[in-house]
């Protein structure tokens, strides 16, 4: 797919010709078709359009006009507007183009006072809406993937294209692609997203990015003293990996800054382990190292914007399974910080894992400390499918993140770290249990993160709901999301905390 982006609409005849227009516009932004524009008044009327978000109708325009079809998309109100209304028509578009079989499509990008922000989510639209998961489909017509060839985005009257704004089209592809192929890890079926293939993907990624990685294995993870991780990955066949990433700037100044540590959850499926799960709620649990596939596409676009500072990013991966060497009820689990752990149900795996893996990012010292985990089913509860929870004491790190994914069009609604639940993490025969109350599970999981975190700012996203979505909706397809790779992009590129 070729995007360009220009003034006026291009010479040749377009396959589809994609028309944004807020509320306030209908009908009278329908007089720029010429030749056209009575016939969609017409239909405009006739559909019930408005210009409402989601709202849209067609045109065939039978040879008349420049293109083929021209497609109206309502935005709703323009003081409403955002750049994640835009985002979301633009891929529901870009569904709409590749249905037609479309090769040339233009869009025309409505006004705003931020153009850098509308043209990086157009172009993120455009990927996100392209993708789709049909690796494993055989021999359907219906599913042979169709690229777009050439895509123009049109500037609002009187604008023109300038650095700024093509740089704003480079990296919208850029994060776009990058989510994209996060969403590939987390669809990927779990058979073929093993520990051990994780690490792989990982491991190309780093090279292709010139980023530094070591992914080390269970000797290595012994040696670290990672007795809650490896508890944890002791009921599979397949081996644990813990992979670490290193984005090192070049300029000696830059070098010497703390790092901005980013570390993802990547159980690479969760059975549940011996308090296994019922077959529904294990129906998506291979989407559970979808925090690790968001650090992964962060750092491939973290790599291509060289920021001027550290980042590195960890995650430990390993299934969670049940068999005659899986880790017990009832079981004291020592941690490399040397916290003892009392089970208490084996399918709180996830803070495990991450305790232990917190705990060695740590121990670089980081300007702040990020993670991501499809950690608990009460975060669901809390704030549906659509929202991920942030918890954090660090006021000003908990500012930058929520802004960074305001910014970025993804939603974060922060909950509250109540030191009240910390008490149901007591445990009679060690320092903690792994399971707090059933009330604020959600709450509890980031108290229990906390434990291995000191003093560090910290950021625990909680991303169980938003990791998968159960139905197609504007750029979404059904199935994995690759949330958190534009909020983290987002977050490095203003600076991280520092900003
Ligand atoms: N991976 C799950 C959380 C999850 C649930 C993610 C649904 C995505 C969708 C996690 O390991 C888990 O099983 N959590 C338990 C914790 C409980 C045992 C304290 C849960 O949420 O039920
Ligand atoms: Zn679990
Ligand atoms: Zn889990």
């Amino acid at each position: 797919m070729k995007v360009f982006l220009t003034s006026n609409l291009p010479a040749e005849v377009l396959d589809v010709r994609v028309h944004f227009v807020f509320d306030s516009e209908v009908p009278a932004r329908f007089g720029d078709f010429d030749g056209l524009s009575d016939e969609a008044r017409n239909l405009a009327k006739q559909e019930g359009f408005k210009g409402k978000l989601e709202q849209h109708f067609l045109i065939q325009t039978h040879g008349k006009g420049k293109a083929t079809r021209v497609l109206f998309f309502g935005l709703g109100s323009q003081k409403q507007f955002t750049p994640e209304v835009l985002r979301l028509a633009v891929g529901r578009a870009t569904k709409s183009a590749i249905r037609f079989k479309a090769k040339r499509i233009a869009l025309t990008l409505p006004a705003s006072h931020d153009d850098e922000a509308v043209v990086k989510a157009a172009a993120e639209g455009l990927e996100l809406g392209a993708y789709r998961y049909t690796k494993w489909k055989t021999k359907n017509e219906d599913d042979a993937p169709h690229t777009v060839e050439t895509v123009t985005l049109v500037l609002p009257k009187g604008e023109r294209p300038s650095a700024a704004l093509n740089a704003a089209l480079v990296l919208g592809r850029r994060v776009g692609e990058a989510t994209n192929w996060a969403r590939d890890l987390v669809n990927e079926p779990p058979d073929t997203m093993t520990p051990t293939i994780l690490a792989e993907r990982a491991q190309r990624m780093a090279k292709e990015a010139k980023l530094k990685i070591e992914v080390m294995g269970k000797k290595d993870i012994e040696k670290l003293k990672m007795g809650m991780f490896l508890a944890v990955a002791k009921g599979s066949i397949e081996e644990p990996r813990l992979v670490r990433i290193k984005y090192i700037p070049t300029s000696a100044a830059a070098r010497k800054e703390r790092p901005i540590c980013l570390v993802g959850k990547a159980v690479t499926f969760d059975s549940g382990g011996l308090s296994i799960k019922p077959s529904d709620s294990m129906i998506d649990m291979k989407s559970d190292m979808a925090g690790s596939a968001a650090v992964l596409g962060a750092m491939k676009v973290v790599a291509a914007i060289a920021p001027p500072f550290p980042v590195y990013a960890y995650f430990g991966a390993c299934e969670n399974m049940l068999s005659g060497t899986s880790y017990r009820i009832g079981d004291v689990l020592v941690s490399r910080l040397g916290k003892t752990v009392e089970v208490r149900n084996t399918d709180a795996e996830g803070r495990l894992v991450l305790g232990d893996v917190l705990a060695f990012a740590n121990e670089e010292k980081p300007r702040a400390l990020i993670d991501l985990a499809t950690l608990t089913g009460a975060c669901i509860v809390a704030l549906g499918m659509n929202i991920a929870g942030a918890f954090g004491d660090d006021d000003t790190l908990m500012h930058s993140v929520l802004e960074a994914a305001r910014s970025a069009g993804e939603d974060l609604w922060r909950l509250p770290l109540t030191p009240y639940l910390k008490d149901s993490l007591k445990s009679d025969v060690a320092d903690l249990k792994n399971l707090g109350d059933r009330w604020g599970g959600a709450i509890s999981a980031a108290l229990f993160l906390k434990e291995f975190v000191g003093n560090t700012p910290w950021v625990h996203l909680d991303i169980a709901g938003p990791a998968m979505a159960a139905k197609e909706r504007g750029y979404y397809a059904k199935g994995a999301t690759g949330v958190g790779v534009r909020t983290l992009v987002e977050f490095i590129r203003r600076g991280g905390a520092l900003a």
